[in-house]
């Protein structure tokens, strides 16, 4: 093989060569993804400078125009996709995972704001953000959408763990100022105050980016409402997270506590919280009058399937809202959801469209946990793909990483099943390493990863 320097590659890049796949576009929800939806290259390399993409290609017209003496990590047999995206998770419910017997309302008070509470204490905070970010990683998701507690220390701390680990993380203080413990509730004016603080401080601040963060209506007062309101309204690239219509319980005290309101929706709307910077979880028990209000406003859902059957909540409807044209994320919803794990996530969600007839391609399921996903968050110019430029934030698949997996390898190797095979069968034994912004953060070591990925082979073109 001839080396002919590529003029474009700068001095100092490394590659990665395994099989890449990325999403430039919505493949839709056919057996055959959407025509020039998809980038595939068997037999890949994804060449990296610093942080950033260089290009994604392939590995025989890309390797000789690699520098002599460029690394290249040879992840053989290995699936190299975009870091995973989950655009609902809660950093202080790691502890509150698997608790039992209890519908949403019930489970909030029993176990979640008792367990909450303890956040104020920023080295508990701290520890439970590191446990979080590390187990993030340990699943491949190198970005997220982060409900703190009501404590700003909750903030700081998740904030601190993700800009040591490099990761964009997106993240916001709980306003809850009624219908909680004294140890969780703030005021209207004070959750303003702080959040403000929060968003001056770590906002842009490197990767990471403030999110206001009302907890869902019935833990806020209007006034409460308004003033979350009104801080999205002086700063429109924030964005806004909250809960709705997960649980027929809650509609009901929604109905009973905002009277003048005509719906739930209309509850966020009347305050100024809807737009395309907005992630709503849940939106299950919703109508056609809703579809159309998100889809005017270009107010996102996020669909947290594990959570949905956890909790008895509902099927959310994900080809009514699609056909709708309203935005669909995918979240774990990490402690009311049962796995970091965004390929759980996609099993769980490919159920739940089962259960109601519907089709969940494994093309539609990879982009929502990548490019979609980074859409919902307006950062899809930083990653959720490999355009050149992009974050260089990826996860490494071993496609016989479990026992199970390497046994259904033997009866089919198209994209098509190997990626179904993953998202169903796939646990965090299916992840061989997680990158972010072109730093190894996480990687598999030990018994249980099948010989394919024992080690990446490391080897230096033109040595
Ligand atoms: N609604 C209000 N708070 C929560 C929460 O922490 N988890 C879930 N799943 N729903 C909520
Ligand atoms: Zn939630």
């Amino acid at each position: 093989m001839t080396n002919v320097t590529d003029p474009h590659l700068p001095e100092g890049c490394e590659a990665h060569r395994g099989t890449v796949l990325h999403f430039l576009e919505d493949p839709g929800n056919e057996m055959e993804p959407a025509a020039g939806s998809m980038a595939l290259f068997e037999d890949g390399l994804l060449i990296v400078h610093r942080d950033k993409v260089v290009v994604a290609g392939d590995a025989s017209e890309w390797l000789p125009r690699l520098p002599a003496g460029t690394p290249v990590t040879h992840w053989k047999g290995q699936l190299i996709l975009p870091g995973f995206i989950d655009t609902h998770v809660h950093m202080p419910q790691l502890g509150v995972m698997a608790s039992y017997g209890a519908q949403l309302l019930d489970w909030l008070e029993t176990y979640t704001f008792p367990h909450e509470a303890r956040f104020s204490d920023l080295d508990w905070a701290r520890a439970e953000a590191s446990r979080f970010t590390d187990l993030l990683l340990r699943y491949g998701t190198t970005s997220g959408l982060v409900f703190c507690t009501s404590h700003p220390e909750s903030v700081h701390a998740l904030f601190e763990a993700g800009e040591q680990r490099g990761m964009a993380l997106t993240a916001g203080k709980a306003m809850m100022d009624r219908h909680a413990p004294e140890n969780l509730t703030d005021t209207a004016q004070g959750s303003y105050d702080d959040s403000l603080e929060l968003l001056g401080t770590w906002h842009k601040r490197g990767r990471q980016r403030y999110a206001i963060t009302p907890r869902f209506a019935a833990t806020s007062t209007p006034e409460q409402l308004a003033l979350a309101g009104k801080l999205a309204a002086e700063h429109p690239d924030v964005m806004v997270q909250t809960h709705w219509a997960e649980n027929t319980g809650e509609i009901d005290w929604i109905r009973e506590l905002f009277p003048e309101r005509f719906s739930y929706l209309d509850v966020y709307d009347h305050y100024g919280l809807l737009g395309d910077h907005t992630i709503l979880a849940h939106g299950i028990h919703i109508d056609d009058v809703d579809r159309k209000r998100l889809s005017e406003t270009g107010t996102c859902i996020a669909f947290c399937p594990t959570s949905n059957t956890f909790l008895g909540s509902g099927l959310f409807d994900f080809r009514e809202a699609r056909e709708a044209g309203v935005t669909v994320g995918l979240a774990s919803d990490v402690g009311g959801g049962t796995s970091l794990s965004m390929l759980a996530t996609m099993a769980e969600a490919y159920k739940v469209c089962r259960l109601r007839g519907q089709p969940l391609t494994p093309w539609q399921a990879f982009y929502l946990a990548t490019l979609g996903n980074a859409r919902a968050l307006h950062q899809d110019q930083q990653t959720g793909s490999f355009q050149p430029g992009r974050h260089a934030d990826f996860v490494v698949l071993d496609p016989s990483g479990t026992p199970q997996l390497a046994m259904k390898r033997q009866y089919g190797r198209t994209p098509f099943e190997t990626l179904f095979n993953l998202m169903i069968l796939g646990d965090d034994r299916a992840i061989t390493a997680t990158i972010v912004a072109g730093e190894i953060r996480y990687q598999a070591v030990g018994a249980t990863i099948s010989p394919s990925s024992l080690k990446p082979t490391h080897f230096t073109l033109g040595a």
